[in-house]
């Protein structure tokens, strides 16, 4: 038998296991966690090698020196993946929020020069070191929470030059991060004011920058803010044949405040995912499902903003795969942590609890194209995993804002 470098045993293990292949859950296992009473993990060199239940692991080798954790009957889970997030950015908006709550309308602000384009200045104005800083302690702060996958977008530099410099600081932190990073460029995200008269012109160059961006290896997918008064679909469609053109997936914020039709785009254009969803039409789910494309859900960013969360019950009635994150900025969506994201789905869009973990993890990695790498705890899979402070994974969605998360491994390293 294989030597384990790491069991944690006597756990609550939920494994994520797929009940036939690995696929973005729908249907009967939207809510299947996999759960093991009892049961153990060993993992070596950061890989999981084997499960089980009972006393079996005194069976497994082990290596000299290898760690063995007893989770006493607490719950032991895979990673979170934070599948959508805007980590990488300076300043805040506190300002705007207090305007916004006493009723300034976002995309208003947004179009008289402030929101996106305030944290694109702060941003801008920002050094290569203070941005890796900022980046490096957001990251940080994640994994403690319990996340050892994420997304980390660019977006806070329009032009095409600020973009470069800003993925290049994300590729950075990429590096020295014990979690893996999935990095987007986040091409239209809003239109500057000196292009105010050239809009086709701003698209062209975003489109032309996602060959760099593929040549350098600054990014594996491409995004842009498909919105009513921002960019709209016909904006998207040379941006989307660059990244096919460049081997780069596609992810589009699409009808996060009005239905713009960008849902079915995303599923023409064979995204990766489709987040915010909050406004998509049937027709836009239907698409989505036939394609399995999963729908990132963000529930902080309607909480925060005040706009109808999406109804995870219509999504899920449709057999649309579900993923949740963060949607980390310091504009629509403050909140940290995946816990208090599934707290939120299950509050707001009506989750279940089991069906929000599903979304939190094993999801999320298939939103991010990682469905057999990470996001379930079974031989093959890096051993990216939880120990969580209680023996019942629904005190996720309940605990608001508890530190839930104890222990947190990421390829079978203790990081936090
Ligand atoms: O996901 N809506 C577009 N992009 C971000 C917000 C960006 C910002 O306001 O700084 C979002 O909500
Ligand atoms: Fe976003």
């Amino acid at each position: 038998m294989t030597e384990a470098d790491l069991v944690i045993r006597r756990a609550r293990l939920l494994t994520l296991a797929p009940l036939k292949e690995e696929r973005p859950r729908v249907g009967p296992s939207a809510g299947d966690v996999g759960a093991v009473e009892g049961g153990w993990l060993a993992s070596r060199d950061g890989v999981v090698v084997a499960t089980g239940r009972g006393d079996s692991w005194q069976e497994l080798d082990r290596t000299p020196g290898a760690v063995e954790i007893d989770a006493e009957g607490r719950v032991v889970m895979p990673g979170f993946v934070d599948a959508h997030t805007h980590l990488c950015y300076a300043g805040q908006r506190w300002d705007e929020f207090v305007t916004r709550k006493s009723g300034a309308d976002y995309l208003a602000v947004l179009e008289r020069g402030g929101g996106i384009h305030a944290t694109v200045r702060a941003t801008r104005g920002a050094s290569d070191a203070d941005l890796l800083a900022l980046l490096s302690r957001r990251i940080a702060r994640a994994i403690t929470l319990g996340t050892t996958t994420i997304e980390v977008k660019s977006g806070y530099g329009l032009e095409p030059t600020e973009e470069l410099r800003q993925l290049r600081v994300i590729a950075a932190a990429a590096k020295s991060s014990p979690i893996d990073i999935a990095v987007t460029y986040l091409a239209l995200h809003a239109l500057p004011a000196a292009h105010a008269d050239d809009r086709r012109g701003f698209v062209r160059d975003a489109a032309e920058a996602v060959r760099t961006v593929a040549d350098e290896g600054l990014a594996e997918a491409v995004d842009a803010f498909v919105e009513n008064g921002v960019f709209d679909t016909d904006d998207v469609r040379p941006l989307a044949k660059a990244a096919r053109d460049a081997g780069l997936a596609l992810t589009l914020h699409a009808d996060q405040l009005n239905d713009v039709g960008a849902t079915a785009f995303a599923a023409r254009a064979h995204a990766r995912s489709a987040d915010h969803v909050a406004n998509a039409s049937s027709e836009g789910l239907r698409a989505l499902a036939r394609a399995a494309i999963p729908a990132v859900l963000l529930p902080g960013s309607a909480f925060f903003v005040g706009y109808a969360p999406p109804d995870a019950r219509r999504f899920l009635g449709a057999e649309v795969p579900i993923a949740l994150a963060t949607d980390h900025n310091p504009g629509t969506s403050p909140l940290e942590g995946m816990a208090t994201a599934i707290a939120l789905g299950v509050v707001l869009c009506g989750l279940t609890p089991h069906e929000a973990i599903v979304a939190a993890t094993i999801n999320g990695a298939h939103a991010l194209g990682r469905g057999g790498r990470t996001g379930a705890l079974v031989k093959g899979r890096r051993t990216d995993a939880l120990v969580l402070d209680t023996d019942d994974e629904r005190e996720l969605a309940y605990r608001l804002g508890a530190p839930i998360v104890r222990e947190v491994y990421a390829a079978g390293h203790r990081v936090a």
